[in-house]
């Protein structure tokens, strides 16, 4: 059984580079970021070395970069830290129906504390439309999020175009990008956008780290309180080893250029598949306004899992699960209207930077030796 690794959205390896400066963070960055000692002062420069990649990455000043945990706590933290900063007033969010449970779970519970959120529709490829978000903005919306690019499909949205519409209205507007960044470009500038979540372990850099973008003027309650930390944003001490590691990686992942031959394999793939299946596989996202790593596909009348299962080794995800004999589709799938007998057979193969055209092949081959063996 070979190992072939194509669940890059799901998490990526520790890049080298990434894994040389954690360890000597390790060694040199034990002290108290916060101490003005000797002990301290190594940690605190590794910290602010971090956040200036960070921010290097994202086109913005240093002192607008927060660290968090990942991408679910810079989510949470957009979206409740907009929502208890106005408490007491009545709050309405916009969000889309095809977000990350990162961003619906906590529209949910803001729910549950009285305030109004809609969910906008998407279109068959996962595509909102930006005139659905300015009709919903009303006199006492607060905050819009929208993802950057979609997880699931790759489904890149018109960011810039929903940013500016929030803007004349004077609303927030925050954008995940945990799965955009080092995929595409994500320059806070060219996105007009006030927040965006990144996550590490999406971008190279290992779990427990991740940072949100918040634009100078912008105000947010943290989630965390404590001592001033992170400019009284988030209370706890840095760790410069995860600090470190997100600035290794998100300095690689400023270079775009080793995309265009990742995308070139996915394309490959598709044409691969395609030609082996026609009409009995279908693709699933945006075929054009889509992350260049990510390919998911049906297998019209089969079950994701099933193949999955026997694609022994190939690491990628399903987009349906089966419950009690029932399959349901992701809510991504159904929001874009994907007929069950389609969705079921989904399957998300996200690529990366070490992904190989011989593993592609290989994977593509074995893939018609299931089909086309037990059609
Ligand atoms: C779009 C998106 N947002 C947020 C998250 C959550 O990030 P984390 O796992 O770092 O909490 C993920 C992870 O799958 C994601 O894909």
């Amino acid at each position: 059984m070979r190992r072939i690794y194509l669940d890059h959205n799901a998490s990526t390896p520790l890049a080298p580079e990434v894994a040389a400066v954690m360890r000597r963070a390790m060694e040199d960055g034990f002290g108290n970021p916060s101490s003005p000692h000797w002990a301290g002062a190594p940690a605190r420069e590794m910290v602010e070395q971090g956040r200036q990649q960070v921010a290097g990455l994202l086109g913005c000043a240093p002192e607008e970069v927060v660290f968090t945990s990942g991408g679910s706590e810079s989510n949470n933290f957009a979206l409740k830290g907009a929502f208890f900063a106005r408490a007491g007033k009545a709050a309405h969010i916009v969000t889309t129906r095809i977000e990350h449970p990162a961003i619906l779970a906590p529209c949910r519970f803001l729910e549950e504390l009285g305030a109004r959120v809609t969910y906008l529709p998407v279109d068959s490829a996962g595509r909102i439309d930006p005139d659905d978000l300015r009709n919903a903005i009303a006199a006492d919306t607060i905050l819009v999020s929208v993802m950057h690019a979609n997880n699931e499909v790759g489904t890149i949205q018109p960011i810039a175009d929903c940013a500016a519409i929030a803007r004349e209205h004077g609303v927030l507007f925050h954008t995940d990008a945990a799965q955009s960044v080092g995929k595409i470009p994500t320059l806070v500038g060219g996105l007009g956008v006030d927040l965006l979540s990144i996550a590490g372990h999406k971008v190279y850099a290992p779990k427990g780290i991740g940072a949100l973008y918040v634009r100078k003027g912008a105000t947010l309650e943290p989630l965390i309180h404590g001592a001033a930390h992170e400019g009284g944003r988030r209370a706890g001490t840095e760790s410069a080893m995860l600090t470190a590691a997100l600035g290794a990686a998100c300095d690689l992942a400023a270079d775009l250029s080793g995309m265009e031959r990742v995308g070139a394999l996915r394309d490959r793939f598709w044409t691969a598949l395609k030609s082996r299946f026609g009409d009995r596989v279908v693709l699933n996202g945006d075929p054009e306004m889509r992350l260049p790593n990510t390919l998911n596909v049906s297998f019209v009348g089969r079950v994701g899992a099933d193949i999955l299962a026997q694609l022994d080794g190939v690491a990628a995800s399903t987009g349906s699960a089966c419950h009690a004999g029932r399959i349901e589709l992701s809510p991504v799938l159904e929001a874009m209207g994907v007929a069950p007998e389609v969705g079921m057979g989904a399957i998300r193969f996200s690529l990366g930077r070490t992904t190989t055209q011989e593993e592609i092949d290989a994977v593509a081959a074995r893939l018609s030796g299931i089909l086309l063996q037990s059609a």
